[in-house]
């Protein structure tokens, strides 16, 4: 249960509710600098909360405000591929959810199989494969773990996101993203099976973030932000340093997209 880390909250934050939740995976973390009239709680004084070891996830709740939307941003995330655990992201997604959140936002880092989409793209999700197979559900002995996951990707949320991306001259591309565990990269072989399976972009995280946030019965609307081809499909070196100097340009666009989207929420 996630009543400890609201009850913190409810100390520094008093009576504070947010709409709209937003997990920022790697590389977007500055976006919580935009956050108005902010309190941050770093992960340590939050009971369930994990601290990722991955450079470029800060490890802070920030609420606060976006234009007149009160929102409570997770600044950093942990993967699975940290400790094995689809449902560490459990609590976070359960404490955004007691704050009032309906809607959760999520971004990540993604490899492209789009040929014609390359580093600094963005591709928001409208689907995923679970490849992993692994679920953040597992050992919950209640009716409620069989969720739909049809639909999963909110279809007016998307419609939104793609009409603000448009009155800003953002390529947004729509696609299905794969959840693979790693931490390694894909092999040029997966990546190809991953095509004919008519997978569009590739990552390591997100959906059993999705899989939470539906569970808990928030909307959600999520974006990749594409840092490299997919393995095999261009001479790129693939690490995690790569991923990071990638991000700049698609976060620049992925920040003022989402401050549009924000904005047009009020
Ligand atoms: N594969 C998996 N995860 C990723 C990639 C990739 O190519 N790029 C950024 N995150």
């Amino acid at each position: 249960m996630s009543s400890a880390a609201l009850e913190v909250i409810a100390r520094k934050a008093p009576g504070f509710r947010a709409d709209i939740g937003l997990v920022l995976g790697s590389g977007m973390g500055e976006f919580a600098d935009q956050v108005l009239e902010q309190i941050a709680f770093p992960y340590a004084d939050l009971p369930g909360f994990e601290q990722s070891g991955v450079s470029g996830h800060a490890g802070r709740l920030v609420v606060g405000r976006l234009g007149k939307v009160r929102v409570a941003v997770l600044q950093g995330r942990i993967h699975y591929y940290e400790r094995g655990d689809a449902a560490a992201m459990k609590v976070p997604i359960e404490t955004l959810q007691g704050l009032g959140c309906r809607t959760l936002i999520l971004t990540n880092a993604a490899g492209s199989l789009m040929p014609e989409v390359g580093p600094g793209g963005l591709m928001m999700l409208s689907d995923h494969i679970n490849c992993v197979q692994a679920s953040p559900l597992f050992g919950i002995a209640t009716n409620k773990r069989f969720v739909d996951m049809a639909g999963a990707y909110d279809a007016g949320l998307r419609r939104q996101l793609k009409a603000q991306a448009d009155r800003l001259g953002i390529d947004l591309h729509e696609g299905v993203y794969a959840w693979l565990a790693g931490p390694q990269f894909e092999t040029p072989a997966e990546i190809r099976a991953l095509r004919v399976l008519g997978i569009d972009a590739v990552g390591m995280s997100t959906v059993p973030d999705v899989i939470l946030a539906r569970y808990f019965s928030m909307k959600v609307l999520a974006v990749s932000a594409i840092t490299n081809m997919g393995a095999g499909m261009s001479d790129e070196q693939l690490s995690h340093e790569h991923t990071i100097a990638q991000m700049s340009v698609a976060a620049e666009k992925l920040t003022r997209l989402l401050i549009a989207f924000l904005d047009s929420q009020s």
